[in-house]
C-alpha cells in the first residue's frame, strides 16, 4: 500500500483575491479581526461576515456584546480558547467553551447577549454569519449549543479536520443546512501537510488562515490574519492546500450562493429597505423579545 494519498481532483480552484481583514471593535468594546464585512457580501454571498477575535488581554473582550438584536440571517459562533455565556430573549442560556459552537437562527427576531465568562487568559474564536433565504428569513428562531466533544473530527494525512457543518471525506459536520449546504471546516495541518476537499464550482468558497502559512500550487502563499477568495471556474472540482513550514490553522468555508437582493441595517438582513423599516419598527416595539 502507498502512503502517498491519490489526489482526488482534477482541477483545483486558484487564488482569486487575497483580502487583509480590518481591525475594528464590535459589542461593547470586544476588538476583533473583520474578515469579511460588507464590501464582500454580494461576492461571497451567502455569507454576510466573519469576525476573528483573539486576545491574551482581557481590557479586549471583558465587556462582551451585551443585549442586541437580531432578524434574518444565522450566526455561527466557534469557540477556540475561553468560555462565552449566550443569553437570548426567548429565555434560552447555554455556554459555548474551548472548540464548542453555538448555532442561532435569529429568523423573525431574538435579542441576545454575549459575555465573556472568564476574567483572565486567552479568549479567541469567530462569528460567522449566514444568511437565510427570502422564504425562510422570518422562521421561528432557534439555537444549538454544540460542545467541543461534539464536532465530528478526523486525521488524514498529517491533517486534522473538525466538521462544523457539510461534509468532508464522508464525515458528516455537526450542522447541515439545506439551500446553502454550508461546508465549515477547521484545519489543523502539520507542517507540509496537504488536504483535498471536492468544492461544486457555483459555490461561493473562501480559505482564512490564523496560524502558520498556506500555499496553493499557483505559487500564492496565505499569511495569517488573510483570507483566500477561491475562484469559481467553471469545471473546477474543488481546493488543494499545503501547510507551509510552520503547524497551520486555518478555516476553509464554502455555500451556495443565494442570489437574492441583500439589504442590511445594522443586525438586520433582510431583502428590500422596506424589510429593514419593518425590523427597526418590531425591534422598537418589542416585538423581538
Ligand atoms: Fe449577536
Amino acid at each position: 500500500m502507498s502512503t502517498v494519498a491519490t489526489p482526488l481532483l482534477n482541477q483545483p480552484r486558484e487564488v482569486e483575491r487575497l483580502v487583509a481583514g480590518q481591525p475594528t471593535s464590535d459589542g461593547a468594546g470586544v476588538k476583533l479581526n473583520r474578515v469579511l464585512a460588507n464590501n464582500l457580501q454580494r461576492r461571497l454571498d451567502p455569507f454576510l461576515m466573519l469576525d476573528h477575535f483573539g486576545t491574551d488581554n482581557p481590557d479586549d473582550y471583558i465587556a462582551g456584546f451585551p443585549d442586541h438584536p437580531h432578524r434574518g440571517f444565522e450566526t455561527i459562533t466557534y469557540m477556540l480558547n475561553g468560555r462565552m455565556r449566550h443569553r437570548d430573549s426567548a429565555g434560552h442560556e447555554g455556554l459555548i467553551s474551548d472548540g464548542g459552537v453555538q448555532w442561532m437562527t435569529a429568523g423573525r427576531g431574538v435579542i441576545h447577549s454575549e459575555t465573556p465568562e472568564q476574567n483572565e487568559g486567552r479568549m479567541a474564536g469567530f462569528q460567522l454569519w449566514l444568511n437565510l433565504p427570502a422564504k425562510d428569513k422570518m422562521r421561528e428562531p432557534w439555537y444549538r449549543d454544540i460542545t467541543g466533544a461534539e464536532v465530528p473530527e478526523f486525521e488524514r494525512d498529517g491533517v486534522k479536520v473538525r466538521v462544523i457543518a457539510g461534509e468532508s471525506h464522508g464525515v458528516a459536520g455537526a450542522v447541515q443546512r439545506e439551500h446553502t449546504e454550508p461546508l465549515y471546516l477547521d484545519l489543523s495541518l502539520a507542517p507540509g501537510a496537504r488536504f483535498e476537499q471536492p468544492l461544486p464550482p457555483g459555490f461561493n468558497a473562501f480559505v482564512y488562515v490564523f496560524e502558520g502559512g498556506l500555499k496553493f500550487e499557483s505559487g500564492c502563499a496565505v499569511q495569517p490574519g488573510r483570507m483566500a477568495i477561491l475562484a469559481n471556474t467553471p469545471g473546477s472540482d474543488g481546493v488543494r492546500l499545503q501547510a507551509g513550514d510552520a503547524p497551520t490553522r486555518a478555516l476553509l468555508i464554502a455555500g451556495r450562493p443565494l442570489n437574492e437582493p441583500i439589504a442590511q441595517y445594522g443586525p438586520f438582513v433582510m431583502n428590500t429597505e422596506a424589510e429593514l423599516v419593518q425590523a427597526v419598527r418590531d425591534f422598537q416595539a418589542g416585538r423581538l423579545a
